[in-house]
């Protein structure tokens, strides 16, 4: 195959040649959920390959394919246990090969999901590690002795109190070898060690291998994680990895995903650790320089603070073009963490979103997401899922993203305004963070009921259930069982009834998509947030040259809302470009119905 194209760029007029991402749409495809076509009921690489059609008629530039390499599926890919291959439930590197090539035909591009924070425990590099001390690949993850005093491998013989993402300790101990060794994740996704170098450059020649093989970029997980807070060496020559407070503050970084009664505030040990940068710089030397321009970096970064972010992502420091920050998808979550609900306020939302807009004005990218695999449905999140507003707040939602500066990504389905299906058992759930949050939460004491209210509300299954093609009962996803269960809005909501409808949520994303590519002022221009304190409006202008873009949405369920705005009337003989009410053509000063959104230019 030969090696990643030069990167022209992507649509005329539109962008210099190394940041042609500015002026992009991301597509999100979640392999095991897009389509399925052998019948197993997962959703594979066939399946993607026989719905281009439809991501080229959205008119997206990049898909994004979460993990499709060989993988026990613990947490369904992210867990890897062959970087070089494609997992058989999704098909096969052929096919891939064909995607790739398949997109490049169309003028798209393909960015991979690259996760190197961890690998599968069945990865050859752990199944290695774990055999002996000695072997040459012990020092590859974090292998450490038990706590003195205690029984290996009973509670409190960790090596520290950290806390795992997905419940219980970030240790496991293997009886093989008398250690533990450390995990972020679950214990089948051990960390790998970063501080070895043996490791970073087995990395960089496998990431070389993909961008060779035609890729266009990485989606990178948790990239943010990869640097530990260490301490001195320890007597057995190894670094020492420190204990935290039991019980103390927990840092709001990164709500919700460590218990602090039981365990350290561990996102402070392993977010945005003291090397971070060095090695994404090491990493951009490495992989990326000498290459075309134009490869594509995003990183995943939990617990990220703006500031951080201006680091990540300055062009002048070589390190990523984007990341995801999670301030805004952190918002409802109470003092207790991911779990512990409160409501998602509209004011809340755009003092983030604007503070992200101000922080990375100057120097650095924003990438705008407001759902992905690990989210709940933004439409049932930020929006409206009662049956009147679902569409026009899954519209009202899309303006506003797609207008910020910054590059937006489209999770799979939120172009059809699907919502979260209402989960109500446990049984309709899958996903390895919600099951053992039940567990856990449930055995120190919750209310069953409570547990599954709130699983309902933010489990990642929520966008995990299938992607709707059609009205037929396996909604076009598969012809066999599928592996979580079809969203019970199908036959209504599906891509087949919104494809030709001009009013459909899907049109009006393809607008929105469309406006960006034809609009340099969608992607460069500058933004300026105006009804800053209004609980219902979001607006704001972006400005380029001669072109100014207003964009106003009542992100509310009230009718009839007035942008009180005096500024607004200047406004008056601008060009509607985007109603989200079908056939509208309000002035800028007319009062919006509940979730309407309106984008106008001035010239
Ligand atoms: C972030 C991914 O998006 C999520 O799905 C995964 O569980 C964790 N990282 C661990 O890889």
């Amino acid at each position: 195959m030969s090696p990643a194209d030069p990167n022209p760029d992507l649509h005329p007029g539109s962008v210099a040649r190394g940041d042609w991402w500015k002026s992009a749409v991301v597509y999100q495809v979640y392999p095991r959920s897009f389509a399925d076509s052998d019948g197993d009921g997962v959703g594979d690489l066939g399946g993607i390959l026989d719905h281009l059609d439809y991501l080229e008629l959205l008119g997206v530039d990049v898909v994004w394919l979460s993990p499709v390499y060989r993988s026990p599926m613990a947490d369904n890919g992210y867990d890897i246990s062959d970087y070089h291959d494609v997992d058989p439930l999704f098909g096969t590197l052929e096919q891939l090969d064909e995607l790739i090539a398949q997109l490049h035909a169309r003028d798209m591009k393909l960015v991979m999901d690259l996760v190197v924070n961890h690998t599968s425990s069945a990865h050859a590099w752990f199944v290695e590690s774990r055999s002996s001390t000695d072997n040459p690949k012990r020092d590859w993850y974090w292998w450490r002795s038990p706590r003195p005093g205690h029984e290996p491998g009973s509670p409190g013989a960790e090596p520290t109190n950290w806390g795992s993402a997905f419940s219980g300790p970030a240790w496991t101990y293997d009886s093989r070898t008398g250690e533990y060794y450390l995990h972020v994740f679950t214990p089948h996704q051990p960390d790998l060690n970063w501080e070895n170098p043996e490791v970073r450059h087995a990395i960089y020649a496998m990431m070389r291998e993909w961008l060779d093989r035609g890729v266009d970029g990485f989606r990178m997980d948790v990239i943010n994680v990869i640097s530990k807070v260490v301490g001195p060496i320890g007597a057995d020559g190894r670094v020492t990895l420190p204990d935290g407070v039991v019980g103390g503050e927990r840092d709001t970084r990164w709500p919700g995903v460590v218990d602090t009664d039981v365990f350290a505030d561990t996102p402070a040990f392993v977010l945005n650790g003291p090397r971070v940068h060095e090695f994404l710089q090491e990493m951009h030397r490495e992989v990326f320089s000498g290459r075309p321009p134009g490869l594509l970096r995003v990183g995943e970064t939990p617990g990220c603070p703006v500031e951080e972010a201006v680091l990540y992502t300055d062009p002048s420091r070589g390190e990523l073009d984007m990341v995801f920050q999670f301030e805004h998808v952190d918002l409802d979550s109470g003092p207790k963490g991911k779990w512990d609900l409160r409501p998602m306020t509209m004011l809340r939302l755009k003092q983030s979103f604007g503070r992200w807009q101000d922080g990375l004005a100057e120097v650095g990218w924003n990438s705008l997401y407001l759902g992905n695999h690990d989210q709940p449905r933004c439409v049932s999140r930020f929006g409206s899922d009662a049956p009147e507003h679902r569409e026009q707040s899954a519209k009202a939602l899309a303006t506003v993203l797609h207008l910020h500066r910054g590059t937006p990504y489209i999770y799979q389905g939120d172009e059809l305004g699907m919502s979260n299906p209402g989960f109500t058992r446990l049984e309709q759930l899958r996903d390895v963070e919600s099951l053992n949050h039940y567990a856990t939460a449930v055995a120190r004491g919750e209310n069953p009921a409570d547990v599954i209210r709130a699983l309902a509300y933010k489990s990642r299954d929520n966008a995990r259930v299938p992607m709707p093609w059609d009205a037929s009962p396996g909604a076009g996803f598969t012809a066999g069982t599928p592996w979580l269960d079809i969203h019970p809005l199908s036959s209504s909501v599906n891509a087949a009834a919104q494809v030709d409808d001009p009013d459909s949520v899907f049109s009006h994303y393809r607008r929105l998509i469309a406006l960006r590519h034809a609009e340099p002022c969608v992607a460069h221009g500058t933004f300026r947030m105006l009804l800053a304190n209004h609980e219902q409006l979001y607006g704001f202008e972006r400005s380029l040259d001669d072109t100014r873009l207003l964009v106003v949405a009542n992100l509310s369920s009230a009718a009839d809302v007035v942008p009180n705005l005096t500024e607004l009337v200047a406004w008056s003989s601008a060009e509607p470009l985007i109603a989200s009410v079908p056939g509208s053509s309000p002035a800028p000063t007319d009062p919006l119905a509940a979730w309407e959104s309106r984008v106008l230019r001035l010239t």
